[in-house]
C-alpha cells in the first residue's frame, strides 16, 4: 500500500503544495505556512492556559518566525545565531528563552546585553555561569525524563538532571542572586505514550512542595517541553487528546494552585506543513533473483532526512504512480553507505516506480532543511520554497 494524501492533507492543502512543487527541479521542500498557523491556533486552542514558546530548531525559516511571531508565539532560543535571527525578525527579548543546558558563559552574556531574562540550566558549572553573566535572571532546571523508549526521536542523558540535584540547583540559584523560576522537562520528541507526561509531572510536582515547605521557595512555572506529535506512519492520538491528558495530569497534581504552564513545541508545529519532493535517481536489483530492489533518490540522510538514522522516524511516502506494490529499500543519493533510510522497515512502492518519477515525503517541515549538510558529496543544502 503507498499512502493516500487524505490520511495526511486536506484536499485543497495538497492541491496547493502540489502547485509550487510543479514549478521547481527536486530535491526541495515545500512549506504551507497556512498549515503551521493551523498548528499554532490547534495548539493555543487545546492548551488555553499554556504559553507557547516555538522550539526554533524545528524549522528556523524566517517566515515562519514572523508569522508565529504575529500570532503571538514566545521561542525556545538554541544558540546565539537563532538568538540574532529572532530578533532580526522583530520579536522583542522578554519573548525569548535560552532553552539551551549548554552553552559558553560568553553567549549567556550575549543573550543577558540582548536583553533576554529567561534561562535553563541543568548543572551547577553552567548555573554558576549564568549567575556571572547574566545577574538576577530567572531560572529554570530541567529535569531528566523517563519513557524515552516511546519517544521516536528521544532526547534522554544527555539533558536535565535528577530530582536531588534540581532541589540543589534551585536553592544554590537563589543563594547566587537568581531567582529560581521554575521546571523544565521535555518527554521526547514525537513521544507516542501521553503517560510520559503524567509521570514527570508528578515529579515536578514534589519538588515544588519540597521547595516550598522547607526552603520557603515558591516555584512560578512547568515548560513541560515538546514532544507533541507530527502524522508520521506510526500514528498517535490526536492533539486534543494530548491536551485533555496532560490538563487531567496538571490538575490532579496542582489544582487550583496552578503555575505558569510553557511549552515548547517544535515537531508539532512544522512537521505537517512540509512536503519534501525527491526523485528516483536509479533503481536496481543486487542479484537476479533478489527479492527487494533498491530505489536511490535525491534526497537522503545529508539532505534533511537525518531522522531517519536508526529509521527512527518513520515518513510516509507518496507516488503518483500506482499498481501492484512491491517491498523496497530506499536510499539517498552520496557515496556513504550510512545514506540508507529504510531498509529494515519495508515500504511497499509500485514496480512501476522508475527513474525520474517524483516521491513525496510527507510530514517533513520539522528538523529537515536545518539538519541539512552544506556540501556533502558537493551536494547543495536542502533548497526550501515557503507559500
Ligand atoms: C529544549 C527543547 N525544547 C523543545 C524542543 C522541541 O521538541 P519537539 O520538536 O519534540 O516539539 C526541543 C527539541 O529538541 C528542545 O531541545
Amino acid at each position: 500500500m503507498t499512502t493516500d494524501i487524505e490520511d495526511y492533507y486536506l484536499p485543497e492543502t495538497f492541491a496547493r503544495i502540489k502547485a509550487e512543487a510543479d514549478k521547481h527541479e527536486t530535491p526541495f521542500l515545500v512549506v504551507d505556512t497556512q498549515t503551521v498557523g493551523q498548528c499554532y491556533d490547534e495548539l493555543t486552542e487545546a492548551f488555553p492556559v499554556a504559553k507557547v514558546y516555538y522550539a526554533v530548531k524545528a524549522n528556523p525559516a524566517p517566515q515562519l518566525i514572523s508569522l508565529l511571531k504575529d500570532k503571538g508565539s514566545n521561542f525556545d532560543i538554541a544558540s546565539i545565531y537563532e538568538l540574532d535571527r529572532v530578533l532580526g525578525e522583530g520579536v522583542s527579548p522578554d519573548r525569548l528563552s535560552y532553552g539551551n543546558t549548554i552553552k559558553k558563559s560568553k553567549d549567556i552574556r550575549y543573550f543577558y546585553e540582548k536583553g533576554v531574562r529567561l534561562f535553563a540550566t541543568d548543572s551547577e558549572a553552567d548555573l554558576r555561569n549564568i549567575a556571572k553573566a547574566a545577574p538576577g535572571s530567572k531560572i529554570y532546571v530541567r529535569l531528566l525524563t523517563e519513557g524515552t523508549h516511546t519517544a521516536d526521536w528521544p532526547l534522554s542523558r544527555k539533558f536535565g538532571c535528577s530530582n536531588d540535584m534540581a532541589l540543589d540547583l534551585i536553592i544554590l540559584a537563589r543563594d547566587l542572586g537568581l531567582e529560581p523560576y521554575g521546571i523544565s522537562f521535555h518527554v521526547g520528541s514525537q513521544q507516542r505514550d501521553i503517560g510520559a507526561w503524567d509521570s514527570t509531572i508528578a515529579k515536578v510536582k514534589s519538588l515544588f512542595d519540597r521547595l516550598s515547605d522547607e526552603d520557603n521557595i515558591k516555584l512560578k512555572m512547568i515548560n513541560m517541553g515538546g514532544g507533541f506529535p507530527g502524522n508520521y506512519v506510526m500514528r498517535t492520538h490526536d492533539l486534543k487528546t494530548y491536551a485533555e491528558e496532560i490538563t487531567r495530569f496538571l490538575e490532579e497534581d496542582f489544582g487550583d494552585d496552578m503555575p505558569e504552564i510553557i511549552l515548547e513545541p517544535g515537531r508539532s508545529m512544522v512537521a505537517n506543513a512540509g512536503i519534501l519532493v525527491s526523485e528516483v535517481v536509479l533503481t536496481s536489483r543486487k542479484s537476479r533473483t533478489s527479492l527487494h530492489r533498491w530505489i536511490y533518490v535525491d534526497v537522503g540522510k545529508f539532505s534533511g532526512l537525518i531522522e531517519t538514522m536508526d529509521e527512527a522516524l518513520k515518513y510516509p511516502l507518496y507516488t503518483e504512480k500506482n499498481g501492484e506494490v512491491e517491498e523496497v529499500i530506499i536510499a539517498g543519493p552520496t557515496c556513504d553507505s550510512a545514506d540508507i533510510m529504510y531498509e529494515d522497515y519495508k515500504y511497499e512502492l509500485p514496480l512501476n516506480l522508475a527513474i525520474g518519477d517524483r516521491l513525496y515525503w510527507f510530514t517533513t517541515g520539522a528538523y529537515t532543511t536545518s539538519y541539512s549538510a552544506i556540501e556533502f558529496n558537493g551536494f547543495p543544502p536542502l533548497k526550501a520554497y515557503y507559500i
